[in-house]
């Protein structure tokens, strides 16, 4: 049976306890093995894969993105729910808010963030989250009553570090929402890879600059402990809700990748 729906779950989201009948496979890609949990949800498999290792062990930028998203491609996921820690520069998302974002502006450098290594294919990327994953999100979170934000702007950043006031300033007057470590590459390799992708953010502070005060790692992992039990209960309902036998357009551009080859 095909596993049609994977979980990346980032910092805070590490099992899938939503599941039953769970198990652990390996997968062999082309850039490396990587681990994933499968589990039984309602009478289908769906796949889960903690992004920065089952014990947080994995920085975001040593995060083997092109490894992750290969072996989901190999199962056969066609929908990607992740989720992502962030700061934020707009006092509309508030700490604790829920946000599927929309579009992002890339600062990483050096990662690894291309499936394209032969031949020459540019990917379209002008809505680079997929746009009915994005609507099934809102429609879900209505209905639970959870505060969000339909649209944002995430800001990718290298890390670990955090941000330099200055930096959040100049990433304000660029249009960025939020801030995190992790969505580049990850959301680029989807769609290479012919992956419909969203991204759950959740806020877990106000970016450096923007309120008093240092951050700190540990502000970000209460925030979300907090929220997991609403996250769970998003992502179960969401999925609950998927209807697989739609052929999305987001992910049908002309030259799609296989990274399995
Ligand atoms: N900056 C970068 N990444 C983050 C932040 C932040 O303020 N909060 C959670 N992840």
């Amino acid at each position: 049976m095909a596993i049609n729906t994977a979980i990346i779950g980032g910092t805070g989201v590490y099992d899938p306890k939503i599941f039953s009948s769970v198990r652990e496979e390996k997968i062999e890609t082309p850039y490396g093995n990587v681990k994933v949990m499968i589990g039984d949800y309602m009478g289908n498999e769906i796949a889960f894969m903690a992004r920065h290792g089952d014990k947080h062990q994995v920085p975001p930028h040593l995060v083997n993105y092109r490894g992750n998203i290969a072996g989901l491609k190999q199962l056969g996921v066609k929908n990607i729910f992740a989720t992502a820690a962030v700061g934020s520069l707009n006092m509309e998302m508030a700490p604790g808010n829920f946000v599927f974002v929309d579009q992002f502006l890339d600062f990483t450098k050096g990662r690894a963030s291309t499936f394209v290594e032969d031949g020459v294919v540019h990917v379209d990327m002008t809505k680079p989250y997929c746009c009915r994953l994005r609507e099934l999100l809102t429609e879900t979170a209505v209905k639970s009553g959870l505060k969000f934000n339909s649209k944002g702007t995430y800001v990718c950043t290298e890390g670990p570090r955090f941000e330099t006031a200055a930096e959040i300033k100049m990433f304000r007057h660029f249009g960025g929402d939020l801030v995190g470590m992790t969505s580049v590459p990850e959301v680029v390799l989807s769609r290479e890879a012919g992956i419909c992708y969203a991204t759950i953010a959740i806020v877990t502070n106000y970016a450096a600059g923007i309120t008093s005060g240092k951050l700190s790692h540990r502000e970000v992992l209460e925030m979300m402990a907090s929220s997991s039990k609403n996250v769970r209960s998003l992502l179960v309902n969401a999925i609950s809700a998927l209807n697989n036998d739609i052929n999305c357009s987001c992910c049908s551009h002309e030259e799609k990748l296989n990274p399995a080859d």
